[in-house]
């Protein structure tokens, strides 16, 4: 619209200028021009399944997110549809650990039985498991060690192991975490020759050597025993480098893409976004979801404005779907604010701001 300064208009013989506050007057009217609406069907919830039974262990860093054995599956699962939350991701946390991460990719491993147990109680719940080997190497380390290295091509066969035993269990789509180079080529061929040629690849194609994966380290036991991951992680610094990471896993297969962590990497997304037109998922990571609840505990932020801005962010710069650990709560704020009503969220407005 032309905006002409120079002319008058207006009482008191006010110059000519745009009042962009007039779309911020009502809460009625901020709705109608809001650009990004956040809905359940964006979050995909990760749990932590781990050996026994009746087990709820809070995990410590990550308030409100539990480990939790096999049979306390069910009372998540009917927690998470009652919020029309659709999809989780699994992590396993094996009863024991050895070099090669053989609890990875045994039939009735602990991720295998979790996924046949949704799979029995949820049917159409998606399942999302995690392939790596991290939580299932004595070591600690990402795959199978070449000295102090990790091995790139011993690990990706291991992977793709992994990746097809998941997929036996009934798993809806196997996410590789590695950045082990090569890992969706190798996946793919495996899962396709093992009869998955519909199995679609949610590659982590551009995760970054974090510290802000510290608490789920914690909450998935898999902390390197010596050194780190930045030999197979991105370095913070680069931004185009993710663009490659992403092109090449796409090239090798790659159905969707992860882009981790999501809130020092939202550059990224949108460039990823930008790029690439196929569903890209944001992992709003346990570091992020700490700094939120430690800054909340004392009283420094307000929790539910904080949490539902950042997940708005995350949506804003191009995420298609957010990994959260903050999916529950975000449902049930959303839902609040609309004092109960079941319209869609994309009309709600004000966050109890
Ligand atoms: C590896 C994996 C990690 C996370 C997800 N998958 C940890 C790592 O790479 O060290 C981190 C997720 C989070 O911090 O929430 N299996």
């Amino acid at each position: 619209m032309a905006h002409e300064p120079g002319k008058v208009n207006g009482r008191g013989g006010m110059p000519g200028f745009r009042r962009t506050r007039r779309l911020r007057r009502t809460p009625a009217i901020r709705q109608f021009v809001r650009e990004t609406a956040l809905a359940p069907t964006d979050f995909i919830y990760p749990l932590f399944v781990t050996h026994g039974s009746g087990v709820r262990t809070p995990i410590g860093s990550m308030p409100g997110q539990f480990q939790l054995s096999v049979d306390e599956l069910a009372r998540e699962l009917d927690e998470l549809q009652s919020l029309e939350i659709g999809a989780v991701l699994l992590f396993g946390i094996p009863e024991g650990k050895d070099r090669q991460a053989s609890g990875a990719y045994d039939p009735d491993g602990i991720v295998q039985r979790a996924v046949r147990a949704i799979k029995r109680e949820a049917p159409e719940m998606l399942v999302v498991s995690d392939v790596c080997a991290c939580e299932y190497t004595d070591h600690g380390h990402c795959g199978v060690l070449d000295g102090c290295e990790v091995d790139n091509d011993a690990t990706i066969r291991l992977l793709a192991d992994v990746a097809v035993s998941h997929a036996e269990a009934g798993a809806d789509i196997v996410a590789p975490s590695d950045m082990m180079d090569g890992r969706v080529a190798v996946i793919r061929a495996e899962l396709d020759r093992a009869g998955f040629v519909q199995m679609p690849i949610m590659s982590y194609a551009a995760k970054y050597a974090s510290g802000f994966y510290g608490p789920f380290r914690e909450a998935a036991a898999s902390m390197p025993a010596f050194g780190d991951r930045r030999s197979h992680q991105m370095d913070p610094a680069n931004a185009r480098e993710a663009l490659l990471e992403i092109e090449t896993d796409l090239d090798e297969g790659a159905d969707l893409i992860i882009v981790k962590p999501a809130l020092p990497y939202l550059d990224i997304v949108r460039q990823a976004r930008d790029r690439f037109d196929v569903p890209l998922v944001a992992y709003n990571v346990s570091g992020e979801y700490a700094m939120i609840k430690a800054a909340a505990q004392l009283g420094w932020i307000d929790e539910r404005r904080v949490t539902l801005e950042t997940l708005t962010s995350i949506k804003r710069a191009g995420a298609s779907r957010i990994v959260t650990y903050h999916a529950k709560e975000a449902v049930r704020w959303l839902r609040d604010g609309d004092a109960g009503a079941r319209r869609p969220i994309s009309v709600l407005d004000e966050w109890g701001a």
